[in-house]
């Protein structure tokens, strides 16, 4: 009979024990804890269990625990030190334990558009909160979450995005889920596989790819210095018209442009008369520099408009929470689907955030944040005039990238090459599209988790990658063939960037301009 311990006070470990066996126990002991270092399973420096705690653990005396500690010790494999317990040697630890995977090594002056300053997260206030929640909460809220996500968080929601982005929302039309990547899922969910949905082109890959796992038919629709052209969105004769648009009005994602007025209207008009749905993707509409606040276009049609919020821009992907606020008629849907999905997001962060919000801290937070961006953003401008001549730096009136269109035009690989060779980031343009373009004009540069002087080096420093680029001619048309395109780009930029190849996140459909595909 096989004896397991594992279930007693202090530091756990599964050892097993054979009864039946005719080696004795002591010995099998032994043999576990010289196996459990050589592989790995017990790391240098960690702490065994007591003597008598394992002992109470495996059904043994004391006694032949400290023996076989004792034993196991003197071969080198632990070590005791008095009044704080035995521990794993360090010599001894994993010499057979399989090589840690390499850490990946990124590079030092990353322009990842897709976070906020990592360092600048309100630990403090975090705290803060997980502690008072934790304090206070009642035994109830250990349980289950409400699927819909906790009351708390969307009364404070609700108020906060009324107040902040003139959404109208109430607790009830809010579903928490795990940032905007999950509210995607919900929503295809919701609306059905084979939903047709129109996306902006450029846009975000990763985002495009959650559409298409879900069973969507994406259809590109183009962006122009005034955003989404969704006069486009009317059906070519014979073609299907999409069921629902995907925008992010306030900064659209990649190219930064706000949705004109005019076009917003015209989406909205689009809405009503189709019955169609607009997806408002609001993820960093929080900062704005020089121009004026752009409500949500939420506000102005709450019965057909999804409003998409996230912390991800505000606070840390890490946490991964975000919100849908939902027309009436998706709710019971989409409240369904998240609880197919996991029941509801956990309960004690969401509280947290709930407290960030009633206390004020978040908006504290926002406001120390934005200033820190402005001077961020500042820096990149004047290192791109510097250091790029001939660049142009649009989209930086809000949020937290930019877009640099290049004086000359480079293959997208080999600048993503000559950048990591100099430790630069850097997200060549041509990746947004659904039909990736593999000559690059212009590059999505995020200034967010950079310092200043490190934006001033990695701007330099990109500068010197961009003068190692061949121009596009020789080696374009070697890169040019889908197979390369996709295996070609350095892997993390690849990774970063969603890059992929043409069609891999569009499921069948062919993208073409604007027009509803034909799928
Ligand atoms: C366009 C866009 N939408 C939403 C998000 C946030 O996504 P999530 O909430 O899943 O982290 C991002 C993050 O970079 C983004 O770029």
């Amino acid at each position: 009979m096989i004896q397991k311990s594992g279930a007693n006070s202090g530091p756990e470990l599964l050892v097993e024990l054979d009864r039946a066996a005719r080696r004795p126990l002591r010995a099998q002991l032994e043999d576990a804890l010289r196996e459990a270092v050589r592989s790995g399973r017990l790391p240098a420096n960690t702490r065994l269990p007591a003597s008598r705690a394992l002992a109470a653990d495996l059904g043994v005396s004391r006694r032949l625990v400290v023996d076989a500690y004792a034993q196991v010790s003197a071969e080198g494999y632990l070590l005791s030190r008095r009044g704080a317990g035995t521990f794993v040697a360090d010599a001894a630890a994993a010499s057979n334990a399989p090589a840690a995977a390499a850490p990946r090594t990124a590079p030092r002056f990353d322009f990842f558009p897709g976070y906020p300053d990592l360092a600048g997260f309100p630990r403090r206030a975090w705290m803060r909160a997980l502690r008072e929640t934790l304090r206070d909460a009642p035994d109830r809220a250990f349980g289950y979450p409400d699927p819909r996500g906790a009351t708390e968080l969307r009364r404070a929601l609700a108020e906060h995005l009324r107040r902040v982005r003139g959404v109208f929302a109430d607790p009830e039309s809010i579903v928490v889920c795990a940032g905007a990547a999950q509210g995607f899922v919900l929503l295809v969910r919701a609306l059905r596989a084979g939903v047709r949905i129109a996306v902006e082109d450029p846009g975000l890959p990763a985002h495009r790819a959650i559409l298409a796992a879900q069973g969507a038919r994406l259809v590109a629709l183009p962006v122009d210095e005034r955003g989404a052209r969704v006069h486009e969105l009317a059906a070519a004769p014979g073609a299907h018209p999409p069921d629902a648009v995907l925008v992010t009005p306030a900064h659209q994602s990649p190219t930064g442009v706000a949705l004109a007025p005019p076009r917003r209207a015209a989406l909205l008009a689009w809405a009503a008369a189709t019955g169609g749905v607009v997806i408002e993707d609001d993820y960093d509409a929080e900062y704005r520099y020089d121009r004026p606040p752009l409500g949500a276009m939420q506000g102005l049609a709450p019965d057909r408009v999804v409003y998409m919020g996230t912390v991800s821009k505000t606070l840390a992907p890490a946490l991964r929470l975000g919100w849908l606020v939902l027309p009436p008629a998706l709710i019971d849907a989409v409240v369904s689907e998240k609880t197919l999905a996991d029941h509801g997001c956990p309960t004690i962060e969401q509280l947290a955030l709930a407290r960030l919000f009633e206390s004020g801290a978040y908006d504290r937070h926002l406001r120390q944040a934005r200033r820190r961006y402005r001077l961020r953003r500042d820096a990149l401008v004047s290192a791109v005039g510097r250091h790029l001549p001939g660049a142009a730096v649009t989209g930086v009136a809000a949020g937290l990238h930019a877009l640099v269109r290049l004086a000359h035009e480079v293959d997208g690989i080999e600048l993503m090459r000559a950048a990591e060779r100099h430790s630069v980031g850097v997200y060549p343009l041509g990746y947004g599209y659904l039909e990736v373009r593999p000559v690059h004009d212009a590059v999505v540069l995020g200034y967010a988790n950079l310092s200043e002087p490190a934006i001033e080096e990695g701007i330099r420093r990109l500068a010197l990658a961009l003068a190692e680029c061949p121009a596009p001619g020789a080696r374009l048309r070697r890169s040019r063939s889908p197979a390369r395109r996709a295996s070609g780009a350095p892997a993390q930029a690849r990774r970063r960037t969603g890059a992929r190849s043409p069609g891999s996140d569009g499921r069948s459909t062919r993208p073409c301009r604007g027009a509803p595909d034909s799928g």
